[in-house]
């Protein structure tokens, strides 16, 4: 698969797109995400949502739930708690919950997810769909879930990963420096999220439209080594 896992010229954390600017991103972007994103985003998010369904255990954790476009696919059985950093974005979450009736989702809340409230092993299933390009530091986002997730559950992602080379390289290099207009990282790497020679992925599946998004699962590790690592 073309995923860029190097990123030689860049150092963690990212300064260009911090909290702050993710909310006003968002704030910007939450009346028309759906129209824009929804259609060209739908086939990996349903790829992730069933992924997730046929995982075992209940507890799930979505991250960067956004306006909620995945929570009506989650299996009813599930029990969901999505959290955000737009309030904008969670705003739209929470009346679709109310309007589509799903009971699967026990809780939306607002909260940072490189540092969120949750103990422990709180989840058994820790999903961040097109949400760790936006973080402002994807490692740290990657330890805490981690942290919230019980050893042995799953950790998934879907996300556009940064091409190794051609025109598509070339976009993604040029539009960088646009992170905090944009509300993403456009040449965000696999090696942004997680060290590949110390975190082994489990799955790893490229998602229409024509393989733009990629969808990883990983079994969580130990927290603790992550934590200090990150
Ligand atoms: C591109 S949207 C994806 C929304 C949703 N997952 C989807 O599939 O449409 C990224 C979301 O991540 C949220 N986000 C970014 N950084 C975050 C953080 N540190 N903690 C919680 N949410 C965050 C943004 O507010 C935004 O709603």
């Amino acid at each position: 698969m073309n995923i860029r896992t190097d990123a030689p010229d860049r150092q963690h954390p990212r300064a260009s797109l911090d909290a702050e600017g993710v909310r006003d991103a968002y704030r910007r972007w939450a009346g028309v995400y759906d129209a824009v994103f929804g259609g060209v985003s739908a086939p990996g998010r349903r790829r992730a949502v069933a992924e997730v369904n046929r995982l075992p255990g209940t507890r799930v954790l979505e991250v960067g739930v956004g306006t909620g476009l995945a929570l009506p696919h989650y299996r009813r059985e599930k029990r969901v708690v999505g959290i955000d950093l737009s309030r904008e974005m969670l705003d739209r979450a929470a009346e679709r919950v109310r309007a589509e009736h799903l009971g699967q989702v026990v809780g939306l809340a607002e909260m940072d997810a490189e540092r969120m409230a949750f103990a422990d092993d709180a989840f058994d299933i820790a999903v961040a769909m097109f949400t760790a390009s936006v973080v402002p530091d994807a490692r740290r986002l990657f330890a805490e879930m981690s942290r919230v997730v019980r050893p042995g559950g799953d950790l998934l992602f879907v996300n556009h990963f940064a091409a190794e080379a051609g025109p598509r390289w070339w976009v993604e290099r040029t539009m960088s420096p646009l992170a905090r207009l944009l509300g993403w990282h456009p040449d965000f790497a696999l090696r942004d999220l997680l060290d590949p020679e110390a975190t082994r992925v489990e799955a790893m599946e490229a998602c229409p439209p024509v393989g733009l998004f990629t969808l990883i699962r990983v079994r969580n590790p130990a927290a603790p080594a992550l934590l200090a690592a990150a």
